[in-house]
Formats: C-alpha cells, structure tokens, sequence
C-alpha cells in the first residue's frame, strides 16, 4: 500500500519564460485554482497524508502561502529545495529519508489528470505495487513525452524518452510508483545528453528485473501536461466547461479531505476565512 508521494514542483519552467521568470511553475492559475492543487487532489482521492514537495530555491514561502494550514487540509507537507534541475530521479535521491524502507508514489505538479474512474483505479493500483507503476495515455504528439511499444503478444518491447519515430501511441503520464529501492538506483542513473538523470532510464531499470507494470488510462479518462501554454489553457477551458455545467469543483481539496474524512467542519470553516470572499470560499460554505 503507498502512504507517502512526491510532488515535483520544480524546475526552471523555461517553456514558460518569461512568466516563469519569478514564480514556480506550478502556483500559476489552472482555471481557479494554483496548478499544483490538481496533482496533490489526485494523490489525496488516492488516500494518499504524507507528502513531499520538490521545490525550486525561495519558493517555500510562496508554497506555504497557497496552501495554507495544511493540518486544516488533513494532510502533512515537507519541502525539499531542489537547487538546480537535474532530472526527474533526482526527487528520489532527495527524498531518500523520506522514502525510508516504503513504496512511494511521484507526481509531476503540472500533470491534470481527470475521469471518473481514475481515483479507483490509482488507487487499487496503490494496494498491488511490484517494482514500478508507470500510467499510460494515449496520445497523437509521442514526440513530446516517455512512450512504451508493446510487442504483438501485448508484451513491453521498448520504452524510450521523446521519440522521433514510434509503433505506439502510449505515453507515459507524470505519475509514478517504485519501491523502496528507488532512491538506490536512481543514485546509479548516469546523466543524458542533456545532461540529467532520466525517468525512462530508471523505468528501463525495473523493466529489467521484470518489476515493472503498466496501468493504461481509458479514452474516458483525460490527462494534459500543462507545462506549456497551449494545453494550459486548454485545460483552463476544460476544467471551466466542467465546473460549470455540473456545479462540482475539480481539485478541491478541503472537499476531498473532508469526504475522506480526514477534516471536519471547523476545519473548512478555517478554509473559508482562509480564501475570504472568494467563489471557493463560496463552494465550501456549501459543503457544510
Ligand atoms: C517528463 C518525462 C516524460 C513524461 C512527461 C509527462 O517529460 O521525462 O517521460 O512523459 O514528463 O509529463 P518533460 O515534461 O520533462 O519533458
């Protein structure tokens, strides 16, 4: 069972410049909440308390102020600073202490996962953890993310970082399980040309020793890596369009805490003076 997951809030963020030039990627605004919201929401709908937040140099401050009292939250943060990118494991080797002996779960905090299956999904693939967990969508730009072929008998043949050319139109989302072995190997990653440790390399380990399970996201399920622009604002219009024909709010975290009930009522009372006079404010007000 995974208890603990790492969010990635790092990085420089350059496909952003020059917005990013002075705030963390992941506080920017998804629809009406700071992007990193959606990501944690997913981890809490798992039933995952204990986090760690990877963040870049100064941010902390910024963190705490988006997030609040996290006990009213029900949840536990540490912050790691990350003083320069480099590379998706590099989360593992910092969070080594953290990790201690236990599976954990990695996030990347400008991943939007959505789809009414989804948290039950994770979430019994949370309970059955062999190695390494990889989630696969399908996508029609390859080049832009990790992919996995699969061979005729639907076994995995390759998995490779941003291909040029492939057979397959599965990608890897920013959603990981390894084992409490990870921190170990990921301190044997050598860098890449770009010079960073890879994810595709570490998932290429597992698959070595036969510990690697793949977990394919239905067509009715939607994942978006907002990191850029374009799909940033497509998710923007996305999580709009749904919040307002069904009056539910998508990553809304005391909403989650609550119906976990890992909160009570005093504690989004808090929440409620916390966001003031705002329409979230107003969304829970009407949860109690
Ligand atoms: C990273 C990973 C890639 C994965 C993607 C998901 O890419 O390296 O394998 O498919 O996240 O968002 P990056 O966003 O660093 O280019």
């Amino acid at each position: 069972m995974i208890k603990k997951a790492i969010i990635l809030c790092g990085g420089t963020g350059s496909r952003m410049f020059p917005v990013t030039k002075s705030v963390n990627k992941q506080l920017l605004p998804l629809f009406d909440k700071p992007m990193f919201y959606y990501p944690l929401s997913l981890m809490m709908l798992s039933g995952i308390k204990e986090f760690i937040f990877i963040i870049n140099e100064r941010q902390e401050v910024n963190f705490k102020k988006a997030l609040g009292d996290e006990k009213d939250l029900g949840i536990k943060i540490k912050f790691i600073v990350q003083s320069k990118p480099r590379g998706l494991p590099d989360a593992f080797i910092l969070s080594q202490k953290f990790i201690h002996n236990e599976s954990v779960a990695m996030i990347l905090g400008d991943n939007f996962f959505y789809g009414n299956m989804l948290s039950p999904i994770i979430k019994s693939s949370f309970k059955k953890t062999l190695g390494c967990n990889i989630y696969l969508y399908p996508s029609n730009n390859t080049s832009a993310y990790g992919v996995v072929e699969f061979d005729r008998k639907n076994r995995i043949k390759r998995i490779v970082e941003k291909p040029k050319k492939t057979n397959s139109n599965l990608i890897i989302t920013g959603l990981y399980v390894f084992d409490k072995k990870v921190s170990e190997y990921a301190k044997k990653l050598k860098p890449s040309k770009r010079g960073e440790i890879e994810i595709v390399d570490l998932i290429n380990f597992y698959k070595k020793k036969r510990k690697l399970s793949v977990v394919k996201l239905g067509r009715g399920s939607a994942w978006m890596d907002v990191g850029n622009f374009h799909d940033l604002h497509s998710a923007n219009n996305f999580i709009q369009n749904i919040e307002s024909r069904q009056s539910f709010k998508i990553g809304c975290l005391e909403e989650i805490a609550l119906n976990n009930k890992w909160i009570n009522k005093k504690n989004i009372l808090n929440r409620i003076r916390f966001n003031r006079n705002s329409r979230y404010s107003q969304y829970l007000k009407n949860l109690i």
